[in-house]
């Protein structure tokens, strides 16, 4: 079946992220926003008014539409699954924000569904699509670390109690987690998919200075398969505002820190004989982007795009973003019984 020129979209949830779905969404020639949904109806309107899109209160009622062909899921974490699963029984391929789901058990449910239907899932791990970190990742492939020794992954932001308290599902357990399930993700996925498969994890998670449910500090060490060693800091406690979000990879012959707010910047970049490269990769960083949602939503929905036309996987499909969802889930565990997680 030849496909169309124009996909057709409908994004599912209308808040902070969904400017970002939508933004990109009418920026790409390929695409078309047609519908949109909120359970809140100002917001719906608001979307709808603004991309000239039809506003859904009820999501079971988008999907009937037969011009939409992928959906785009930036609801609470807790209810990402479910939706997931009945965009896919209704034929529509999935891009789903992270965390894809909160247990294990339903991220293979959305998996398997998708596969059963035949349709594309992905999950929205936009900063593999920042510049800085595409160099490092193609530096990474063609073996310029030799052996790999260890990594970071550092987010040091804050998140104050009005943020916790804007809506009731954030900090909570069954919908959203903490600081390493919400906002350290995209990190944790980049440590992994530079370094992994990981061996085993240990953890431990604290609720320090918010009022919530679930960990506003944490730390992690993971082993890696191939031996390496992995470190994860993550905290929405650092005083008085964000500092940085930072991934650091060494190796034998190799030494790359990206950090700026969101790993948005190449901050070291150390191999043999690089000067000439380090002062073109230095020249030429792309601008610090207005927040720390940076600017690859575009890239990542232009790759589903092309993998629902060229009929390939998308970049993170969701065998790939279920990796830092396992982790997290290990520290979980860690803080619980007090015992290392072999992973697998
Ligand atoms: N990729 C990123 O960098 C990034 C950044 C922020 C948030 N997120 C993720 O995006 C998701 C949303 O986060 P947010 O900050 O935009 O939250 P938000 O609370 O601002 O927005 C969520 C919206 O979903 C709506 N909603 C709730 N249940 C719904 C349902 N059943 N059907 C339709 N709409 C429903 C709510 O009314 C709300 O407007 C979370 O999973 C979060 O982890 C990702």
């Amino acid at each position: 079946m030849k496909t169309k020129e124009k996909l057709g979209f409908g994004v599912i949830g209308c808040g902070r992220i969904a400017p970002k779905h939508t933004e990109s969404i009418a920026a790409i020639p390929d695409a078309e926003l047609v519908a949109v949904c909120d359970i809140i109806p100002e917001k719906a309107q608001d979307f709808a008014s603004k991309y000239n899109a039809q506003p859904y209160l009820d999501y079971q009622e988008l999907l009937k539409r037969e011009d939409i062909d992928i959906v785009t899921i930036a609801t609470p974490s807790g209810c990402h699954a479910e939706i997931g699963i009945a965009a896919a029984k209704a034929g529509k391929h999935v891009m789903v924000e992270k965390p894809m789901s909160m247990t294990l058990q339903e991220a293979d449910l959305l998996i398997k569904t998708c596969r059963e239907w035949g349709v594309k899932l992905g999950v929205i791990h936009q900063n593999r699509f920042n510049q800085s970190v595409k160099l490092l990742r193609a530096a990474l492939e063609a073996g310029r670390f030799g052996k790999l020794t260890h990594g970071q992954a550092s987010v040091r932001w804050n998140r104050n109690q009005e943020y916790y308290t804007q809506a009731p599902w954030r900090g909570t357990k069954l919908q959203d987690g903490g600081v390493l399930m919400n906002q350290s993700i995209h990190n944790i996925d980049l440590l992994q998919w530079m370094l992994g498969p990981v061996d085993s994890v240990y953890g431990y998670t604290a609720t320090a200075l918010r009022k919530i449910e679930m960990e506003d500090v944490a730390g992690a060490v993971l082993r890696f398969k191939n031996g390496a060693i992995g470190l994860i800091e993550a905290a929405t406690t650092i005083y008085p505002k964000n500092i940085e979000e930072t991934l650091n990879i060494f190796g034998e012959t190799g030494s790359v820190i990206i950090g700026g707010i969101a790993v948005n910047r190449v901050e070291v970049w150390e191999f043999p004989e690089s000067e000439e490269e380090k002062n073109r990769i230095f020249g030429a960083q792309e601008n610090d982007p207005p927040n720390i949602y940076g600017y690859g939503h575009r890239g990542i929905i232009e790759d589903m795009i092309q993998a629902v036309k060229t009929d390939r996987l998308p970049a993170v499909p969701g065998e790939e973003g279920r990796k830092a969802l396992e982790i997290i889930l290990a520290i979980y565990q860690c803080q619980e019984t007090g015992l290392p997680v072999k992973l697998g």
